[in-house]
């Protein structure tokens, strides 16, 4: 298999057209047997549910090519939980968690092209995601769904790749105490437009939303978590019920205790407290982990004594265990690694 002639070291997070995507219809009660197509639109009524009342979910996770040239995924299982459980939230027709990995995989085989070499920085984005395709006017849910994922050759999310952000502490909300903000509803992310927006016209890089309902506590960003390193070298990460329940935060706690030894806590986080942090990351699959370098209060500066420069230490460990067991020369713990195809 020949990859295609793409810049791989210099892609930023951005879409690039790739062959194939999959879709299956949900309708009757029943989903049809899906599959693959070369057409990237998609061709609905003008007063579908996702169109009207915004009823989307999506995931995201990332493919990668092995040392050895393998092609594989980071944990979709929980990427098919999760979206089920979105779905469930929205009123939504699950889309059965073990057809989810069955899609995802298809749709990484038939691009394979598109995942970017060993070591070239980037991978292979896979975007699933889920909608109300039939027109509903009245405020419900719809009854026929499309389910679809397509894929996308990605390099860092943040321009600058490994160099630490400045981020603010944002005025507005992200998510309402018993709202969504602990499921990927499309609606999360457009009501965070005008908050990145505003940061970017700021001149910063992300917005760290407090808890909507005592503005005291460190939630998340638009599109990340967080977890900070204390001055002893703990890994502390906010605990809350209306962040997004991370899978590369869930991984890299366990990478943090099981193979580096260090002490853990998911916990509450003051916002009082961040200044006593000696250094500061947002974790997810588009991140994997961007080190914050500085956030900003209303004026008010706090600087991590990791800088502007590099990664905090503890974090660039963090970085390296999950990137090598993502890449396939650290061993993964089991069931993590889902193989798509050998070194063809
Ligand atoms: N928080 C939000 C709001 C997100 O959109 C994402 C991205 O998926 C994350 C956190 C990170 O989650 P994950 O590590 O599962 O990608
Ligand atoms: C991800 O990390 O997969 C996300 O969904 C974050 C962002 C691109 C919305």
């Amino acid at each position: 298999m020949e990859k295609k002639n793409i810049d791989w070291a210099n892609l930023g997070f951005s879409y690039i057209e790739t062959d194939k995507r999959y879709v299956s219809n949900f309708k009757d009660g029943v989903w049809d047997e899906g599959g693959l197509t070369s057409d990237s639109n998609v061709v609905i009524n003008e007063c579908a549910c996702v169109l009207q009342y915004a009823q989307t979910c999506f995931e995201g996770l990332k493919a990668y090519t092995t040392e050895d040239g393998r092609i594989v995924m980071f944990r979709p299982d929980l990427n098919a939980q999760r979206m089920a459980n979105t779905a469930k939230r929205l009123e939504m027709a699950v889309f059965p968690e073990e057809r989810f990995l069955d899609a995802v995989h298809q749709t990484v085989e038939a691009n394979a092209a598109y995942v970017p070499p060993y070591g070239s920085g980037a991978t292979l984005y896979v975007r699933p995601y889920l909608f109300g395709s039939n027109a509903v006017i009245g405020v419900n849910p719809a009854d026929e769904y499309q389910f679809r994922v397509f894929t996308t050759p990605v390099g860092p999310y943040f321009k600058g790749g490994a160099k630490p952000i400045t981020i603010r502490v944002c005025d507005f909300d992200r998510a309402a105490p018993h709202g969504t903000g602990h499921v990927k509803a499309g609606l999360n992310y457009a009501m965070s437009l005008h908050a990145i927006v505003d940061a970017h016209n700021q001149g910063y890089d992300e917005n760290m939303y407090l808890d909507a309902a005592t503005r005291t506590k460190v939630e998340e960003t638009g599109g990340a978590n967080f977890i900070f390193i204390t001055k002893d070298q703990k890994v502390v990460t906010p605990k809350s019920e209306t962040i997004l329940p991370s899978i590369t935060r869930r991984s890299l706690m366990y990478v943090a205790e099981k193979y580096l030894g260090l002490e853990v806590e998911e916990r509450e986080v003051p916002f009082d407290e961040v200044k006593e942090f000696a250094e500061c990351g947002l974790c997810g699959t588009a991140a994997v982990i961007s080190p914050v370098g500085k956030v900003v209060d209303h004026g008010k500066e706090i600087c991590f004594p990791s800088g502007m420069d590099d990664m905090g230490p503890v974090t660039k460990k963090l970085y390296d265990t999950l990137t090598g067991i993502q890449m396939g020369h650290i061993e993964a713990p089991e069931g993590w690694i889902h193989e798509v195809c050998q070194p063809r």
